[in-house]
């Protein structure tokens, strides 16, 4: 199958990759260009853990073709920290508030509460649950989940 070339933006950056129509975007993060934080988990929609930002918009970077992202912007958890290696504020939450067990989830609730947190910097605890009503989580239960995006809005983190 003959290649495609797509240009798009990439946690800030712009560049251009060539991959077959049928690769998909989890499959070109982690494999193409080895950022392994993006999760594939179910592989079919289903589990949330292999979340990314797209144009603002969180979606399952397991079930979109690379080529629907020709031209717009990607970002991916390896996207959040700062230049200088510093955590974004929902990063540093996480950690504070243990909302981490085994992490498999943790990068797809991290890219959906922060897609959430730059639409809405103060959301209720409705609004959270339904952004991350999409990601499975085996091992916390959410509560801290919850609390850890909380905690990063901008009521909590002033
Ligand atoms: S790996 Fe994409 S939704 Fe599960
Ligand atoms: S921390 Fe293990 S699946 Fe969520």
């Amino acid at each position: 199958m003959g290649k495609i070339e797509i240009p798009f933006n990439l946690n800030g950056k712009d560049l251009s990759v060539e991959v077959s129509p049928d690769t998909l975007l989890v499959d070109l993060l982690r494999d193409h260009l080895g950022l392994t934080g993006t999760k594939a988990g179910c592989r079919e929609g289903e589990c949330g853990a292999c979340t990314v930002i797209l144009d603002g918009n969180p979606v399952n970077s397991c079930i979109l073709p690379a080529i629907k992202v020709m031209g717009k912007s990607v970002i991916t958890i390896e996207g959040l920290a700062g230049e200088n290696g510093e955590l974004d504020v929902i990063q540093k939450s996480f950690v504070n508030e243990f909302a981490v067990q085994c992490g498999f989830c943790t990068p797809g609730m991290i890219m959906n509460g922060k897609a959430l947190l730059d639409r809405e910097p103060n959301p209720d605890e409705k609004q959270i649950r339904d952004a991350i009503s999409g990601v499975l989580c085996r091992c916390t239960g959410y509560s801290k989940i919850v609390e850890a995006i909380k905690k990063a809005s901008v009521n909590e983190a002033g």
